[in-house]
């Protein structure tokens, strides 16, 4: 089959890679449909990140259809259309009992490096060959789904595949930092970041009730999508006092909860630190912009991947002020049939997420403009 493949840092390639198979009983096989970029690909195709090798193959937010089943497979059937959460979980560990399947004990075949890394094995994700299982990735025109009847979700007929295939990753990604965050009624929420994981956090926000919700981010395109999907007040970054501003809006106190929704690519870096750290540590920029800025006793959400150390970690703010700090990958497991539902009743609406819709042939040129929020592009969806 066809696959877009890493080659070296900032280099991918369509090649001609081996047909999945089914490898395990309760493995399915998806033709795929819809396969999406997503910000946690960034420094996987910088080359920063270890242990990833030329050959292979990104991607992990997908939809499709079901060609094969394994013989213990009893919820999906060739033919259904499936979501696919991009975190691999078996749904019977103690950890997927809870409900934490980003943290299962044995979705990864390559826990040892996560355990290395992180003190303790995680669960695995698509197309991440480091530390979260080698899976291959789901840009391509098939991919093997692991413990298929926890990850793999039937998708309701009206529901069109543009809208779906959000539910893979972004949209669980955005109902947790909202759920994290308690959201309630009344609430002044601020979201740092305005891609498709920001925006549908403050989606999330809006139906648990908030009373305001304020988007922060520089790309014009995406914070007036923000306004108009999540109905959400916006702020650019590089033409504003971001915490003041953010104080005004709320009545003087600062956000009830903060949700970071950037990750390792954070631009405007203003202390000499950031200017110094870069290149040595990940930099907390939005993260540390949230802690500051949030009110006493209020809650921060890390929801933007960082994978290793950090430089100028406010802990003493987050200790002197009472926050509370979440982080997590996406325990999609858990949301995604309620967010297909929500779908379906025009609750949640996803489709303008995919300004840009190719061929996988097109995938070098596709992560360009995904990466260089190119043409406002806000996510490049693959049709293989
Ligand atoms: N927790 C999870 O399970 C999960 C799932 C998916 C993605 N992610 C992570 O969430 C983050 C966002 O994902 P995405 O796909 O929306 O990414 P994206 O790259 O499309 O968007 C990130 C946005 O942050 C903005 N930004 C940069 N610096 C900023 C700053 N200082 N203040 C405010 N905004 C700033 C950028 O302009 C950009 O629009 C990434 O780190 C990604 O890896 C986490
Ligand atoms: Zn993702
Ligand atoms: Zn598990």
């Amino acid at each position: 089959m066809r696959a877009l493949c890493w080659e070296g840092a900032g280099e991918l390639a369509v090649r001609q890679v081996p047909d999945p198979e089914l490898r395990n009983a309760g493995d399915i096989i998806v033709r795929v449909r819809r396969s999406a970029t997503c910000g946690a690909d960034l420094p996987l195709l910088s080359g920063r990140t270890p242990f990833l090798a030329a050959g292979d193959v990104l991607g992990h937010e997908f939809l499709g259809e079901v060609v094969e089943v394994g013989a213990e497979v009893r919820g999906h059937r060739p033919g259904d259309r499936v979501v696919v959460c991009a975190a691999v979980a078996c749904g019977s560990c103690w950890y997927c009992r809870q409900g934490l399947y980003a943290s299962c004990d044995n979705g990864s075949p390559t826990a040892a490096r996560a355990e290395a890394a992180w003190g303790q094995p995680t669960g695995g994700c698509f197309g991440h060959p480091a530390a979260l299982g080698g899976f291959a990735g789901s840009h391509a025109e098939y991919a093997r789904v692991p413990y298929a009847d926890t990850g793999a979700f039937r998708v309701p007929e009206p529901l069109s595949d543009d809208r779906a295939v959000f539910a893979s990753d972004a949209a669980p990604s955005g109902w947790m930092g909202a759920e994290l965050g308690g959201v309630r009624p009344g609430d002044v929420v601020a979201v740092w970041g305005a891609g498709a994981v920001g925006q549908l956090t403050a989606q999330a926000a809006r139906l648990r009730g908030a009373d305001r919700v304020i988007v922060i981010d520089r790309h014009p395109e995406r914070l007036g999508m923000a306004e108009r999907h999540a109905g959400a007040e916006t702020l650019h970054f590089e033409h504003t006092d971001v915490p003041a501003e953010l104080r005004e809006r709320s009545g003087g106190r600062g956000p009830d909860v903060c949700v970071e929704a950037v990750g390792t690519d954070a631009a405007a870096g203003r202390s000499l630190a950031d200017r110094f750290g870069a290149g040595r540590a990940e930099r907390p920029i939005a993260v540390r912009e949230a802690v500051y800025t949030c009110r006493k006793g209020g809650t921060v959400v890390v929801l933007g991947t960082f994978a290793g150390f950090v430089d100028t970690f406010p802990l003493g703010a987050i200790m002197q002020k009472g926050l509370t700090v979440h982080g997590a990958r996406q325990h999609g497991q858990r949301y995604i049939p309620r967010l297909l539902n929500m779908m379906a009743r025009d609750q949640l609406a996803t489709e303008h997420l995919a300004t840009h819709r190719l061929p996988l042939e097109q995938g070098a040129g596709g992560y360009a403009l995904f990466r260089d929020r190119a043409d406002g592009c806000v996510r490049t969806v693959f049709t293989p």
